[in-house]
């Protein structure tokens, strides 16, 4: 580390970091995982899924949010932090109707990965059943809602990636949805191409290309060749869903 750089303590490990950087993007770039499921390297980000909540003293803030700070105390791989992620993910799973058998991004999945990963054995909670309207619309690629974690990936990614503003996020709370920016809302309508970022970088099973599923092998998917805390799983994610998209 060059002497003028500044450093933050992370679970007892020094993380260097320039003025600017958040502590999501410091500790990635220092190849030590925070858990996340809205970050994207190179996207801008909006601090939508809370898993990469993080402690400094007392106070609770998202990693891929708050700015690095010289000689802040950051705790992240605590049991309380493990427990909150893992509820957080249990909520994810009951809001929405993640029927992993049943999923084409089964194996390939961050979420159900992220599952995994911290240790959730149940659902904890109600199930919720929602019944929010497939877009089936689009020749290539497919929009399940009710497989949506309103990540925003895919608003940011056809935003900033692909310039488009094919979707947004309308409603608030429980009437949160992903809408398609066309004349009719529907995805056919819309500029979206399988090519964009914005078809490939959904983390879940809800942004789908179609006619190229369970074409990977069980024991070759992602997360049974990879684990989600493995630094630059995104990169592997992408190309995974790129030779989907070229497949088509
Ligand atoms: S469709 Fe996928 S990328 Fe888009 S908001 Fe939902 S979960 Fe995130
Ligand atoms: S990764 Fe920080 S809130 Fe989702």
């Amino acid at each position: 580390m060059p002497t003028d750089q500044q450093s933050f303590t992370l679970d007892n490990c020094k993380i260097p970091f320039s003025p600017g950087q958040t502590i999501m993007d410091a500790a990635l770039a220092a190849k030590t995982y925070i858990p996340h499921l809205c970050h994207f390297p190179g996207i801008s980000p909006q601090g939508n899924c809370k898993l990469c909540t993080v402690k400094i003293g007392t106070r609770q803030v998202a990693a891929c949010t708050t700015l690095a700070e010289p000689d802040i105390v950051v705790e992240s791989e605590i049991q309380e932090l493990t427990d909150a992620r893992r509820a957080l993910t249990q909520m994810l799973f009951i809001e929405g109707n993640h029927i992993c058998p049943s999923c084409e991004k089964t194996g390939n999945c961050s979420l159900q990965a992220m599952a995994y990963h911290l240790g959730m054995e149940d659902n904890h909670f109600p199930q919720f059943f929602p019944q929010r309207e497939v877009d089936a619309s689009h020749p290539q690629i497919w929009l399940d809602r009710d497989r949506c974690i309103l990540c925003s990936l895919c608003v940011r990614a056809s935003q900033e990636a692909d310039g488009k503003h094919v979707f947004a996020i309308a409603g608030r709370g429980l009437d949160a949805q992903l809408i398609v920016n066309s004349s009719s809302g529907k995805l056919a309508e819309s500029d979206l191409a399988p090519e964009d970022l914005a078809a490939r970088i959904c983390p879940v099973g809800a942004i789908l290309i179609k006619e190229v599923g369970y074409q990977t092998p069980i024991g070759q998917r992602i997360f049974d060749q990879h684990k989600i805390d493995e630094i630059g799983l995104e990169q592997v994610i992408l190309a995974h869903n790129t030779t989907a998209t070229r497949d088509e």
